[in-house]
């Protein structure tokens, strides 16, 4: 296939108590990025990390970071996740946008909508590129695929969940695949891909045509990480 497939490893598996480990891990294992995934408790049924975290990841590590905010109003932390060391910034979709009437109120998810404020979008994905770093959009598997067909243009890198967000070591939903496949047919950037990637679900996804696999619970319960990185990169070859 000749495509260079990127590994992007999760620490929401990781032993927190061990991070520097855990990251030491990523590297040694040939991992390309590490993926911090921040849940707020109220965009999605689960709380994790924030900054504090990602300036912590930062300064054990020197792979890149995509920091996915799963938060609402992600616009009032991108400063901070900038500043504390993100090198991707990661923003739902779903942030910009009327909900859908099942998933409006507090604790109804996953949160869906079924059109993009283009403006706020904008906004937001300039924001981040004034502080020097990538953004990307992130779809919820329920959020129509078109919704953010204006903004694609502005875009190098889009995230699509293959899961409902909120916790690692989900099932994969094949639904994932035909929208990867609609979105390669018009996009040339990262497509990103993330919620249960493992030995059996990965070849589709990459044939379906993603080049960035997340990866958190495969990663961290792999009795051998540097050769699951390798089987997942060599997908691309
Ligand atoms: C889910 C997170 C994912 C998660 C992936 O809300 O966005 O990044 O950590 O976990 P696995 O790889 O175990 O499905
Ligand atoms: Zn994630």
């Amino acid at each position: 296939m000749g495509l260079n497939v990127l590994v992007s490893t999760s620490v929401l598996s990781c032993d927190f108590g061990k991070l520097a480990e855990a990251l030491k891990l990523c590297e040694t294992s040939g991992a390309d990025r590490v993926h911090v995934d921040v849940m707020d408790g109220h965009f999605v049924p689960n709380i994790s990390i924030g900054p504090v975290i990602v300036s912590a990841v930062r300064r054990y590590t020197r792979l890149p970071i995509a920091a996915h905010l799963m938060i609402e109003n992600p616009w009032d932390y991108i400063e901070s996740f900038a500043l504390a060391g993100a090198d991707i910034i990661a923003l739902h979709a779903e942030c910009y946008g009327e909900r859908r009437l099942a998933c409006r109120a507090y604790g109804e998810y996953p949160k869906e909508i079924d059109s993009l404020d283009i403006v706020s979008a904008q906004r937001d994905i300039a924001l981040i590129r004034k502080f020097g770093k990538e953004p990307c959009l992130v779809l919820n598997p329920g959020t129509p695929l078109s919704v953010i067909d204006p903004v694609l243009p502005s875009l190098n890198s889009v995230l699509l969940m293959s899961v409902n967000p909120g916790f690692s070591g989900q099932k994969f939903m094949s639904s994932a695949l035909p929208r990867i496949s609609s979105l390669r047919s018009r996009f040339q950037g990262d497509i990103v891909v993330d919620g249960g990637v493992n030995e059996a679900t990965a070849p589709d996804v990459v044939r379906a045509g993603a080049n960035v696999l997340v990866t958190a619970s495969y990663f961290f319960g792999s009795p051998d990480p540097a050769a699951t990185v390798r089987s997942l990169k060599a997908l691309g070859q």
